[in-house]
């Protein structure tokens, strides 16, 4: 165990004041009572953990992530068990991701165990803050950006790791209800060589463009095309996409394969497993915006669904693009879509049998 520095708040949220926010808490407006501190230089490697009152920073302007964009994040959900137990959802995947995206961007890869130590403190101290209501979560943001100071182009000699927590509430509300996606033509997320596979700050900054053009088409979101051909399905703005074959005997997903420019989620990796505990078949495949047409006006594609951890998932009722649109199935959120969602969720909050060992002791 590395020895963290524990300051704590004098005045915490009362456990009314945390109620309060948990009745409309929206995504990343209110935060905890701490966050986790860890510095990194190039001599010290990773130093100076601590536990500090969650507090604005105070940065130069010659700060290089400012300029140079050196910044990566993770995302993940607490979950109160009904043993009273808090877990994470496969945290050591989010950490080994933390670290490519490290890797990809020329900072410092923060250990597996750091990573989830700083998850472990956070929780120790914000404990009254993870929900007992299943519907909601406490979701994690770890995320590492260069302090180093100046102007020169390089991959900074100076990082500081940051772990904040964000109460977040049911992300249906209303319940289950399909999206519209926009196929973006003009705009792609990332290339062969370029960061997608990166969780990094700049890929979203790069995304929100193509966002709001698929709000002006009346859609909720983006779906990404790559970037050679403008021609194969790759992901949905921030989560992953499967598509349901329902065969007479058997239903097969099938999810985009991971070329480089997409993000290697959490969720889909899950799914894929999930599926087969399910007696579903599963596979990665190359998919092209003809073949889901094809395949949604012959019934053969009889749902598409998007996932992440923010929403979990999310039917895919609507398919817009310059070419103009069509609807997946009855544009409902079909049943294979719920049954999965159901499947994933209840792992997640421990309401059924974790046989895959994905769930993780935190608090
Ligand atoms: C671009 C993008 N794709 C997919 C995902 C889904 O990944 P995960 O399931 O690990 O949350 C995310 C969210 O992290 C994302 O930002």
């Amino acid at each position: 165990m590395t020895s963290f520095n524990i300051t704590k708040i004098p005045n915490p949220k009362t456990e009314a004041e945390i109620a309060k926010i948990y009745e409309n808490p929206g995504f990343g407006r209110y935060f905890t009572d701490h966050m986790v501190l860890i510095d990194w230089e190039k001599e010290k490697g990773f130093f100076n953990p601590r536990l500090v009152p969650y507090a604005p920073l105070s940065i130069d302007p010659a700060n290089m992530a400012l300029h140079y964009g050196q910044s990566i994040f993770e995302g993940l959900k607490a979950y109160k068990h009904s043993d009273g137990s808090i877990k994470t959802f496969r945290p050591k995947s989010n950490a080994a991701r933390f670290a490519r995206s490290a890797k990809r961007m020329a900072m410092p890869e923060l250990p597996t165990e750091l990573f989830i130590e700083s998850i472990e403190q956070l929780i120790a101290a914000d404990k009254n803050w993870v929900p007992e209501d299943k519907e909601k979560s406490l979701y994690l943001r770890p995320f590492m950006f260069a302090t180093e100071v100046g102007l020169g182009v390089k991959p900074a000699n100076k990082y500081l790791f940051i772990l904040i927590a964000a109460p977040a509430g049911a992300y249906f509300p209303q319940g289950l209800k399909p999206v519209s996606v926009w196929l973006s033509k003009e705009y792609v997320r990332a290339s062969p060589g370029g960061t997608g596979e990166a969780k990094c700050a700049g890929n979203y900054a790069a995304s929100l463009i193509a966002q709001a053009q698929a709000a002006a088409e009346g859609c909720d979101q983006v779906v990404w095309l790559d970037a050679i051909e403008r021609k194969w399905i790759e992901e949905m703005g921030g989560m992953n996409l499967y598509f349901v074959y329902g065969k007479k005997d058997k239903i097969e997903i099938t999810t985009p394969a991971l070329t480089g420019s997409l993000l290697p989620g959490i969720t889909r990796d899950s799914i894929l497993q999930i599926a087969k505990d399910l007696d579903m078949e599963s596979s990665e495949v190359k998919i092209s915006v003809q073949d889901l047409k094809n395949g949604a006006a012959s019934g053969e594609i009889t749902e598409v669904f998007a996932c992440g951890t923010a929403a979990v998932i999310v039917p895919v009722g609507k398919v817009k693009s310059s070419d103009g649109e069509f609807s997946i199935g009855d544009a409902t959120t079909g049943l294979v879509t719920a049954k999965l969602r159901d499947a994933l969720l209840a792992i997640q909050t421990g309401t059924t049998k974790d046989v895959h060992d994905w769930t993780f002791k935190v608090g």
